[in-house]
């Protein structure tokens, strides 16, 4: 038994979408949530500045005394994950191998699109890891930076979001797919969008659920589950009031008693 918080980062609001997964699954876990909302976005950033601003928020979650690191953000798993796992005395947890571990649970998987950061497509974490997994499987990655401030500038469920959904996923009209990895945790809150455009033929894969499994085992493994807590501390490096806004509208366990900050790193 471990009573100490789990830390959870990400560019911006995105990663309340694996925060709320977590709320959900493990209620007794206390979270210190980081959105890096002043350096936002990552997506458009070199490898090598979002490993230095992952790491910074790194460092600052092992001095709030985190028992383990969840990096709900694609694109600082793909550019900073391992050197996050050796510079951190705790554990630390990407979200690029569970999604693809969820993309590769279900039948029919023999052509499987990705939508990304233009930093995370680049990359081709998704590719890397998905062909690791699973030679033979045919992979249709798209960059889509532009959802990402869609969901960060609280614009899901308007017409505006749902042509910018159109228009990034215009490519899998002509070329589709059997399932879609939302391979940005901004992208989950445009399920309702993703859907309307490509039909429910094609699964959505949200890597927020597998995500949280490692973390379950991980925690169970090393017995330092937390038997009672669930207080939850929302940070931001940028604007108070638009983390505020977004918890409200993604966390619909929001506790009464969570307390936000805004921090200078
Ligand atoms: C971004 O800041 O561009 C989005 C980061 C991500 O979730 O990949």
């Amino acid at each position: 038994m471990d009573k100490r918080p789990i830390g959870v980062m990400d560019s911006g609001l995105g990663g309340l979408s694996v925060a709320r997964v977590l709320q959900e699954r493990l209620p007794n876990e206390s979270i210190i949530f980081v959105g890096d909302q002043g350096h936002f976005p990552y997506g458009t950033k070199s490898a090598a500045e979002v490993r230095r601003l992952a790491l910074r928020i790194g460092h600052f979650l092992v001095a709030q005394d985190v028992k383990l690191m969840v990096v709900a953000c694609n694109t600082a798993t793909a550019a900073a994950l391992p050197a996050l796992q050796a510079a951190l005395p705790i554990p630390v947890i990407g979200v690029i191998k569970p999604g693809v571990k969820a993309a590769l649970a279900e039948e029919p998987h023999a052509v499987i699109g990705v939508i990304a950061t233009t930093a995370t497509t680049k990359a081709q974490a998704y590719e890397h890891e998905l062909h690791r997994q699973a030679p033979e499987v045919r992979v249709q990655a798209q960059a889509a930076q532009a959802l990402v401030s869609v969901v960060e500038h609280h614009q899901t469920g308007t017409a505006a979001a749902q042509a910018a959904v159109n228009a990034a996923l215009a490519p899998y009209q002509t070329q589709p797919v059997d399932a879609l990895i939302l391979g940005c945790t901004h992208f989950p809150f445009l399920a309702p969008e993703i859907r309307r455009c490509l039909g429910s033929a094609v699964r959505l894969v949200d890597p927020a659920a597998e995500t949280v499994a490692a973390v379950a085992n991980e925690l169970t493994v090393h017995d330092q589950l937390n038997p009672a807590g669930g207080a939850l501390r929302l940070c931001t490096t940028g604007q108070l009031s638009d983390l505020q806004e977004g918890a409200k509208q993604w966390l619909p366990l929001l506790p009464a008693a969570t307390t936000y900050e805004t921090l200078t790193l």
